[in-house]
């Protein structure tokens, strides 16, 4: 083999073991955790995992959630009350009396959802409430 095809490619090799990262993220074959938005938590990733993608320095994960991006902290979203940001979030939220039958599309929407086990207290509104606090409809 020619020498400019070696370089031509190791530079494939190069280029194609630092693509499988996003660009605030960077591989590393040892146990890590990221930082996480607004947690007190870490994001671990599994013992004896092999190679993976963290986030570089300075930076954090938006969610707790690995194929969430990395972002400077002050990039980091801040949701209302009861909320928590998602990157792959329901588009038709579920609201007090809600139909069970409602359509939905279930399109991915990222954005500031209800909390677990909170609602939104009607279809037009903003703002979550407990379920269990959901006014009884007749
Ligand atoms: C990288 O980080 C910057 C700064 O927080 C952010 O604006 C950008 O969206 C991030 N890019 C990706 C691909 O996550």
């Amino acid at each position: 083999m020619k020498i400019e095809m070696l370089v031509v490619f190791a530079l494939f090799i190069i280029g194609a073991s630092a693509g499988a990262c996003e660009p605030n993220e960077t591989k590393l074959s040892i146990t890590r955790c990221d930082r996480v938005c607004h947690s007190e938590k870490k994001l671990c990733a599994e013992r004896g995992s092999t190679q993976m993608c963290f986030c570089k320095l300075g930076f954090q994960r938006l969610i707790n959630d690995f194929g969430a991006p990395c972002v400077r902290s002050k990039d980091c979203i801040k949701c209302d009350e009861n909320k928590v940001y998602e990157i792959c979030g329901s588009d038709c939220p579920e609201y007090c009396g809600m139909p069970e039958d409602e359509v939905c599309d279930k399109k991915c929407v990222k954005g500031c959802f209800c909390k677990e086990g909170y609602v939104l207290v009607s279809e037009v509104s903003e703002k979550c409430i407990p379920r269990s606090e959901c006014p009884t409809i007749y």
